[in-house]
């Protein structure tokens, strides 16, 4: 066990990756948070979980909701071990049709909401403490249509490094992960049509190394390194899972 009796505090915790890291962390003995926006996705998650997380409705994009979200952790386990401010989401756009709206959505799920998470949280938190933030491969490679999440993931890269640097003298580490293209609900919702999915990933497998998409699973394994004492001298740094995509 791992993370016996720590109490991990996940956004982005009802699907994917998310939901993967979470079983993971269960299993491995901690008490887990899971934070989500939409209130069936959060049931069904929570079943995933033996009914045994705490569940809490929040809109990752309002800092009152995540506010609210700590608030009832703080209520419940009264400290936080790990955070791992995962949550994210777009929707395909090409320049032409990026508009004000869209940049602000897109950076306030992406960006502003992963930096409250870490602000919110961070009090909560003590020495050995461990935030594990999910960033992309997009802030290696440039993909079409993609502009404005990329940004937004090489921002939170950014971040992952200076607030590293603020809560390194508190004994709290703070690390990046980069998944590649993973298989997850992820691309079901960035608007393309069937066909035109069903080719990106094509396309994108073509240019992964190891020719297939990750699994949810294996990004678990890597935020159960970077949550727990296995990496206490790890802190600052971005972790690729992506079977080479951003290597060769
Ligand atoms: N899959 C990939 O290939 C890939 C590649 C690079 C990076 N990533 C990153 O990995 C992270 C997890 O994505 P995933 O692939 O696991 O996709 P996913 O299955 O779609 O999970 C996204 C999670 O974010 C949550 N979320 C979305 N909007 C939210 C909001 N406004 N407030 C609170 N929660 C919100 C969703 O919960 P609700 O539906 O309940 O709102 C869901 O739990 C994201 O940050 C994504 O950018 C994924």
């Amino acid at each position: 066990m791992k993370l016996s009796n720590k109490v991990a505090f996940i956004t982005g915790g009802t699907s994917g990756i998310g939901l993967e890291t979470a079983k993971l962390f269960q299993a491995e003995g901690a008490n887990v948070v899971l934070v989500g926006s939409n209130a069936e996705r959060l049931a069904e998650a929570g079943k995933a979980l033996n009914g045994n997380a705490l569940l809490i409705q929040a809109d990752i994009r309002k800092v009152a909701d995540i506010e609210r979200a700590v608030e009832k952790t703080r209520a419940q386990f009264g400290h936080i071990d790990v955070v791992f401010a995962n949550a994210g989401a777009t929707t395909v756009a090409p320049l032409a049709s990026v508009t004000e709206d869209y940049i602000n959505d897109n950076l306030a799920l992406n960006f502003t909401g992963t930096f409250f998470t870490i602000q919110k949280t961070a009090p909560l938190m003590s020495r050995g403490g461990s935030v594990i933030v999910t960033t992309s491969f997009l802030n290696t490679i440039g993909y079409p249509g993609l502009s404005i999440l990329a940004a937004t993931k090489a921002a939170t890269r950014s971040l992952v490094r200076t607030l590293g640097a603020e809560l390194a003298p508190l004994g709290i580490r703070v690390n990046a992960i980069s998944p590649g293209a993973i298989a997850t609900p992820f691309y079901s919702k960035i608007g393309l049509p069937d066909n035109v999915l069903s080719q990106v990933a094509a396309n994108i497998t073509d240019k992964v190394a190891l020719k297939r998409f990750g699994n949810p699973e294996e990004l678990a394994k890597t935020a159960l390194f970077l949550a727990s004492d296995d990496s206490s001298y790890t802190t600052g740094t971005e972790m690729v899972v992506d079977g080479g995509l951003t290597q060769f």
